[in-house]
């Protein structure tokens, strides 16, 4: 069994591989091992592509006859985008096939497989697995995947007392950051954000997509002159639905209104999100600033977060914080952190994790 769970890690390796392609499909990995060697790798690598079993069968070639499979989540006995993976599995010899999880969404199979002789075991390494497609899950859920970027001093903050953040964190953490954007439908920021950084929220590249930009403007206030305004890329304004004088700058292609009951908004998160997810966006990175993050924070709508921390102190009781609010009034009530990743990145440190209330 212990290199049945070494196999399916390198399996759950090769799933990650299709993060950021595949959504909103799971990622998959899968290894097809013949005598104690992987004869076969194989991962979804993009949405609508074949699935991680078809792959490894693909690059098993003719080693797959009387070899074991080992696949993230449980082979498919349907017909969507594609054939189904058990019928392939079928075909191609395979003695046994060890799955960690199973797919609520799909018709698996295990029964099929079984039935034609093949062996089928579940639950190798399910935890891990499961962390895998927390993101197809949500999105069957209906509720859009949520993380937080902040670029912050070794303090946490992510302004000075006079609003100035350009820029605490390193030219190298930058480029990540913005990379980044691609991989979400909308970036989105607070009020204060768009008037003191007056930024652009995209990817600065000319092959990465940007996605859509978010602003949340309560009562339309904000200034033409905001780059957001620039449609350059379409825009989404959240703002409060009692509003009813519309600039006439805001009366152009690329803006999208998006009246809310803002009071609301500010108590629970989840009226923005909704809001957006009513607009098809179901991924959606937040990138300040300190009180919007609370917002959502605190409303238990965030999946992830990103926190680049640059060598700096900036100092002061009014500089602007990482996450704002209120905060908790006792430490058993903060929010816990859990698969807490640090790497390095230029002279910062970027520590990703996944907030734990969800
Ligand atoms: N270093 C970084 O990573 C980074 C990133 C972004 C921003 N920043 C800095 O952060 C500063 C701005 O941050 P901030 O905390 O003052 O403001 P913010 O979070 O950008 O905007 C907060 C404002 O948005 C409005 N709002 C509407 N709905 C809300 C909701 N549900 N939750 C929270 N706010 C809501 C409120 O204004 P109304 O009451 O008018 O509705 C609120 O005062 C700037 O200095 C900027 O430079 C730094």
């Amino acid at each position: 069994m212990n290199t049945g769970r070494r196999y399916m890690e390198v399996a759950i390796g090769l799933a990650n591989k299709g993060k950021g392609e595949v959504y909103t499909n799971p990622l998959v990995g899968c290894v097809i091992v013949k005598d104690d060697k992987i004869v076969g790798k194989g991962w979804h690598q993009y949405f609508g592509g074949n699935h991680a079993e078809i792959n490894a069968l693909i690059d098993a070639g003719k080693n797959a006859k009387g070899a074991d499979l080992y696949v993230t989540l449980e082979p498919c006995d349907s017909y969507g985008k594609k054939p189904p993976c058990s019928i392939a599995i079928i075909k191609a010899g395979i003695k046994n096939v060890y799955y960690a999880m199973s797919d609520s969404n799909v018709s698996c199979g295990k029964k099929v497989l079984k039935k034609n002789g093949v062996g089928v075991f579940g639950g190798l390494l399910k935890e891990q697995a499961k962390v895998l497609i927390k993101d197809y899950l949500k999105y069957l859920k209906s509720k859009p995947k949520i993380s937080i970027k902040v670029a912050m001093s070794l303090d946490g903050k992510i302004a000075t007392c006079k609003y100035d953040s350009k820029w605490i964190t390193s030219e190298k953490s930058r480029a990540f950051a913005h990379k980044m954007r691609s991989r979400y439908d909308a970036i989105l920021v607070g009020t204060n954000t768009a008037l003191k950084d007056n930024p652009f929220l995209n990817t600065h590249s000319k092959t990465l997509k940007s996605p859509v930009r978010v602003v949340i403007d309560s009562k339309l206030e904000l200034p033409e002159t905001c780059h957001l305004f620039d449609a350059t890329i379409p825009t989404i304004i959240i703002y409060d639905s009692n509003v009813v004088a519309i600039p006439s700058y805001l009366n152009k292609k690329g803006i999208i209104l998006a009246p809310v009951n803002i009071n609301m908004a500010k108590k629970n998160f989840a009226t923005i999100t909704k809001k957006l997810n009513s607009l098809s966006i179901k991924r959606i990175l937040i990138e300040g600033g300190g009180e919007v993050i609370a917002s959502a924070l605190f409303s238990n709508m965030v999946d992830d977060i990103y926190f680049f921390i640059a060598p700096k102190i900036i100092g002061g009781k009014f500089a602007v914080s990482s996450v704002g609010g209120r905060g908790v009034e006792k430490i058993c009530k903060s929010l816990p952190v859990k698969n807490m990743k640090v790497r390095k990145i230029g002279s910062d440190l970027l520590i990703t994790g996944n907030i734990g209330t969800k």
